[in-house]
C-alpha cells in the first residue's frame, strides 16, 4: 500500500531514499533547510552526483510523487510517516554532534496533527531514540500519539541506488508493533530480508557495522605494510585469506586509507559512546591509528622515490574519498595533498567529479587540471589517490613523456607493477612486491 512519507534532511541518504521511496509507488516529500538545496531539486538540478538519480528523481518529480520543501511542519502534516535524514558530524571530541536530531524533533513534535511515526534514518549513537522520544512527548503539547523507530541506512555512495533497492538486509529497531507492521508494509516491494530489534540493538547494528568494515580496512592495510617490509605482495595474500567463507574477500583492498562522511566519522563516535558506558574499545582506537597512519605511509612512499620534497610537483589524480561520488568529506587525497604542501610540494590535481566541490576546500593552493596528461606535466611523481576507473587505462607513454620524472606511487594498487616498470617507471604500490 502506497504511503505518505516525509524525508527531512535531503543530502546523500535521504535524497537517495526519498527518490526510491517515490519510484516505489509512495508519495515523498524531502524536506531540507538549506534554501539552495531545495531550490536546485526543484529545477531538476542535483545537489551530488550519484549514478542514476538524476533520472529517479526526475521520473517521479514528474509523476507527482516527489516533491522538495523547506516547510518541515507542512511536511509533517501530509505526512504518516516521517524519516529523519539530516547529518550527523563529529564534534572535537569525536562524539556525534545530535543537534540537528534534537531540532527537526522537536519541530515535528509541534507540527504531528495526529499518529505519526518518526523513524531515524541518520547514523546515531546508541540511546539516540530514547532523547528522541523524550523530546517529542516535551514538544507535543496536544498529546498525540506517536512511535519512534530506528532504521539505520547502509547504502553506500557510488551505488546508493542499488544499494537501496536490494540492502542485504534492512533494519528495523521497533517499540510497537503498529510500528513494525507499518515498515514491514512500507519495505515489502524490496522483497529483502528484514532483521526486527529493539531501538538500541538497531543503533548499535549500524555503528558495529561500519567499524567492522573499518577494521577490516585497517587490518589489510596493516597487512600490507607488513608485506611491504618482506617483499611479499598483498594482493596475493589478501586473495588467500579472503578466499576462507568465514572472512570473505570485500574489503581487503589496501590503500591510502579510509574516509568518507561514514567510517571516520563512526568509529570515533562509536569509540566515545563505549567510553561514555565505561567501556575502553581500544581496539577500534587501533583500527584509527592505522588509518591514521597510511596517509603518512603514502607521503613517505612518495618521499622515498623522488628523495627531498620541497619543490618538487606531485601530481595527485583523484580527489573524492571513492570513485563515483563527488563527496570529499574526509578524504584521504586531502589530507595527503596537506601533508605534501606543509612540505613545500607543489601540486596538480584531477578528479572525473570531485573537483567543483574541491575547489570550495583547496582554493588556489593546487593547480586544477582538465584531464590526466595535463595533471601530469612537469610533474615528478604521478600519485594515484582515486581508483576511479578512467585513470586505470591511461597512455603510459604520453604520460612518461609529459612528467619531469617516471614514477607513479599507486595508492590504490590499480596498476600492473610489472607492466608499468616494464615501460619505464619507478613504482611503489601499497603492499606490493
Ligand atoms: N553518506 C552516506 O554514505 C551515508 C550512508 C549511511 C548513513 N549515513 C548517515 O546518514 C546521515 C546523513 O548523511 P548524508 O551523507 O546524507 O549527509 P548530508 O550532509 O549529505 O545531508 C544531510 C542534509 O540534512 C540537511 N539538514 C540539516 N539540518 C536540517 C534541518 N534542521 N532540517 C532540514 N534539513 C536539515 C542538510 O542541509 C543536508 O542537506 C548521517 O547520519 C550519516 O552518517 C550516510
Amino acid at each position: 500500500m502506497a504511503m505518505n512519507i516525509c524525508i527531512v534532511g535531503s543530502g546523500y541518504v535521504g535524497l537517495v531514499s526519498g527518490a526510491c521511496f517515490a519510484d516505489l509507488g509512495n508519495s515523498v516529500i524531502c524536506v531540507d533547510n538549506d534554501p539552495a538545496k531545495i531550490a536546485k531539486l526543484r529545477k531538476g538540478i542535483m545537489p551530488i552526483y550519484e549514478s542514476g538519480l538524476d533520472e529517479m528523481v526526475k521520473r517521479n518529480k514528474k509523476e507527482g510523487r516527489l516533491l522538495f520543501t523547506r516547510d518541515l511542519r507542512d511536511a509533517v502534516k501530509k505526512s504518516e510517516v516521517i524519516f529523519i535524514a539530516v547529518g550527523t558530524p563529529p564534534r572535537d571530541n569525536g562524539e556525534a554532534d545530535l543537534s540537528f536530531i534534537e531540532h527537526v524533533s522537536k519541530e515535528i513534535a509541534q507540527a504531528m496533527p495526529s499518529y505519526r511515526l518518526i523513524v531515524e534514518k541518520s547514523t546515531v549513537p546508541v540511546n539516540t531514540g530514547e532523547w528522541v522520544e523524550h523530546t517529542i512527548k516535551t514538544f507535543n503539547k496536544r498529546n498525540v500519539k506517536f512511535d519512534v523507530a530506528s532504521n539505520p541506512e547502509f547504502l553506500r555512495e557510488g551505488s546508493a541506488i542499488e544499494d537501496f533497492m536490494h540492502p542485504d538486509r534492512i533494519v528495523l529497531g521497533v517499540k510497537s508493533k503498529k510500528a513494525r507492521d507499518i515498515l514491514t508494509e512500507l519495505y515489502k516491494p524490496l522483497k529483502s530480508p528484514i532483521v526486527v530489534t529493539d531501538i538500541k540493538a538497531a543503533e548499535l547494528i549500524k555503528h558495529a557495522s561500519n567499524s567492522f568494515l573499518a577494521m577490516k580496512i585497517s587490518f589489510i592495510n596493516a597487512i600490507a605494510n607488513l608485506c611491504d617490509r618482506l617483499g611479499a605482495d598483498v594482493a596475493e595474500v589478501a586473495k588467500g585469506i579472503g578466499m576462507d567463507r568465514r572472512i570473505g574477500e570485500k574489503f581487503l583492498n589496501p590503500g591510502i586509507g579510509f574516509g568518507g562522511f561514514c567510517f571516520p566519522k563512526d568509529l570515533a563516535a562509536f569509540i566515545r559512546i563505549s567510553e561514555k558506558c565505561g567501556y575502553d574499545f581500544g581496539m577500534l582506537k587501533e583500527v584509527e591509528r592505522v588509518n591514521d597512519e597510511q596517509k603518512l605511509n603514502a607521503v613517505k612512499k612518495i618521499e622515498s622515490l623522488i628523495w627531498n620534497l620541497s619543490n618538487k610537483t606531485v601530481s595527485v589524480l583523484g580527489l573524492s574519498f571513492k570513485p563515483d561520488t563527488d563527496d570529499i568529506r574526509y578524504a584521504p587525497a586531502l589530507d595527503i595533498i596537506a601533508m605534501l604542501r606543509k612540505e613545500g610540494v607543489k601540486i596538480r590535481v584531477y578528479d572525473p567529479i570531485a573537483m567543483p566541490k574541491s575547489r570550495a576546500i583547496l582554493g588556489a593552493s593546487v593547480k586544477f587540471c582538465k584531464d590526466p596528461y595535463e595533471a601530469v606535466k612537469g610533474s615528478d611523481c604521478l600519485f594515484i589517490a582515486t581508483e576511479w576507473n578512467e585513470f586505470k587505462r591511461l597512455d603510459f607513454k604520453k604520460i612518461k613523456k609529459a612528467m619531469r620524472q617516471p614514477v607513479i606511487v599507486d595508492g590504490r594498487n590499480i596498476y600492473d607493477p610489472e607492466e608499468v616498470k616494464a615501460l619505464g617507471f619507478r613504482y611503489i604500490g601499497m603492499g606490493r612486491r
